[in-house]
């Protein structure tokens, strides 16, 4: 027997094309102007085979347009090359993050000597608006997919235009950060050279779709980084211990091994927060920290004379990714999920001989910021990316051994919570949209003036239903029914004016 919240790991095999919703109770801001676009994995089971975790299964496109205080509704398949080779076959076409297709002893040579056959392109992380005529959904290596916001349609496979598109440098974020004031989306790959290999730290300017590479930082084993954090002055890397060797990832096709088993948890190496000067490009620092893990920076900051990382930090390490295996988050009893709490590391940036050095032992100051389970961050980036925050939305538990069950605000000034929870209900990301959004006053008003948008699934009636909270009072502002059950999503990002 499957647990109640199985239905959100099912196929969903319906396409929805600009239906309008029926709003159920409450109102739409009117000034609510744009299109939250969201990808996740929505078919797990193939007719041949199935995927094995959460993280694998192939992507739909959920798009909700909101305008003049109505919002019509859009899923659509993403039809990447994964998409269409596997609904063909009915079998795993590419590695993905644990799913391997079967291949025969040849065709395991074949991929070895053409890596390009071993890697998937299918956007199930999350999106990423490039420039007015390129937006694309992104997994964890750079093969993207680009799409049509209008209308949710696939536009084709979209590689970047330049020097780094290459099998060495296969591993990156779905997780760019956008600098507000130098208009420019920074990311980075793991280059995978045996003897040195690297993180490569890139930008693209100003709506260019050709990354200009920032700087490198050297290491002896490649991290498993979901994400990477961002302040004005600084990227920051938390190396965490689960690290690979390029050689193992050369390897993988041979043994058929998943992608992220290729990882090993050395927790004696500790945490290395690496530090670049986005300026030049240059390592500021490396400061060692006790073992942790963690899927999502929150915020970096600059205070005085430290850099605040923010991370939601799993107590249970890496564990957590083992949770996500489908077969576990449908069974009964099944969908427990460590715990995951805000955390904030402060790293004394000045400090002498340090440029270049290492800082071991005590240097690092670790806060707990608040106690709430938390994931999915959320923060009024566009006003606070920069600078310091206050307000931080995301998903929650109501107790240990649940699976995200409410959504929170947290208000670290205050040291005050707010949940939103219903019996039977499972939130997804809920995506902060400010008041300002699409217009000039960016840092105008409160900085929790706005909305919190939740696709929430609903149990009871095994459906979903669009959620939007009042982000200032997190109460409910509106519910919007759903056509049917909605899959618990990735990410999704909120554009003004896209409608
Ligand atoms: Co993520």
């Amino acid at each position: 027997m499957a647990n109640e919240f199985a239905i959100g790991f099912d196929n969903l095999e319906q396409e929805t094309i600009d239906q309008e919703l029926h709003v159920d109770s409450g109102h739409l801001p009117p000034w609510l102007r744009g299109s939250l676009i969201r990808t996740g994995p929505t078919l797990f089971r193939l007719a041949q085979q199935s995927y094995q975790h959460w993280f694998d299964g192939l992507a739909m496109l959920q798009k909700f347009a909101f305008d003049d205080g109505k919002a019509r509704y859009t899923g659509r398949f993403l039809r990447s090359p994964d998409y269409v080779k596997s609904s063909r076959t009915g079998l795993v076409s590419s590695d993905e993050f644990v799913s391997v297709p079967s291949r025969g002893p040849l065709e395991r040579l074949f991929t070895l000597v053409d890596p390009e056959r071993q890697f998937g392109r299918n956007g199930m992380v999350n999106v990423l608006k490039l420039n007015d005529s390129c937006y694309i959904a992104m997994t964890e290596n750079p093969l993207a997919v680009q799409f049509n916001p209008a209308d949710a349609a696939t536009v084709g496979a979209f590689d970047y235009p330049d020097d780094l598109h290459s099998v060495l440098n296969m591993i990156t974020t779905a997780h760019p950060r956008y600098d507000v004031a130098r208009k420019s989306i920074y990311n980075f790959v793991s280059r995978l050279i045996p003897l040195r290999p690297r993180y490569v730290v890139y930008r693209l300017d100003n709506g260019s779709t050709r990354r200009t590479v920032v700087g490198e930082i050297e290491t002896d084993a490649l991290a498993y980084m979901h994400s990477f954090g961002m302040s004005e002055n600084y990227i920051v890397l938390a190396e965490f211990p689960l690290v690979t060797h390029p050689t193992s990832l050369f390897f993988m096709p041979l043994f058929g091994t998943p992608y992220i088993k290729s990882y090993t948890w050395k927790a004696q190496r500790g945490t290395r927060f690496r530090v670049m000067d986005k300026r030049d490009g240059k390592l500021v620092g490396t400061w060692e920290h006790d073992a942790l893990f963690a899927f999502h920076h929150v915020h970096a900051q600059e205070v005085g004379d430290e850099l605040f990382v923010d991370l939601s930090v799993y107590e249970g390490g890496p564990a957590v990714i083992d949770q996500f295996y489908l077969a576990r988050l449908r069974a009964a009893g099944g969908g427990e999920i460590s715990y995951s709490g805000l955390r904030r590391y402060r790293l004394p940036l000045r400090g002498g001989s340090l440029r270049g050095g290492s800082l071991r032992g005590d240097s690092v100051r670790e806060e707990r910021l608040a106690e709430p389970m938390l994931e999915m961050p959320q923060f009024n980036y566009r006003r606070c990316s920069n600078g310091s925050y206050r307000y931080i939305y995301g998903v929650s538990f109501t107790a240990p051994g649940k699976f995200v069950d409410q959504l929170v605000k947290i208000d670290l000034q205050k040291n005050e919570n707010r949940f939103w929870h219903e019996d039977g209900c499972y939130p997804g990301e809920p995506v902060f949209v400010p008041r300002t959004a699409g217009t000039a006053a960016g840092d105008a008003g409160a900085e929790d003036d706005g909305v919190n948008i939740s696709v929430v699934l609903d149990t009871r009636r095994r459906r979903s239903f669009l959620l939007l909270l009042d982000a200032s009072t997190f109460e409910e502002m509106a519910r919007l029914d759903l056509p049917h059950a909605i899959p618990f999503m990735l990410h999704g990002q909120f554009y003004a004016g896209v409608l």
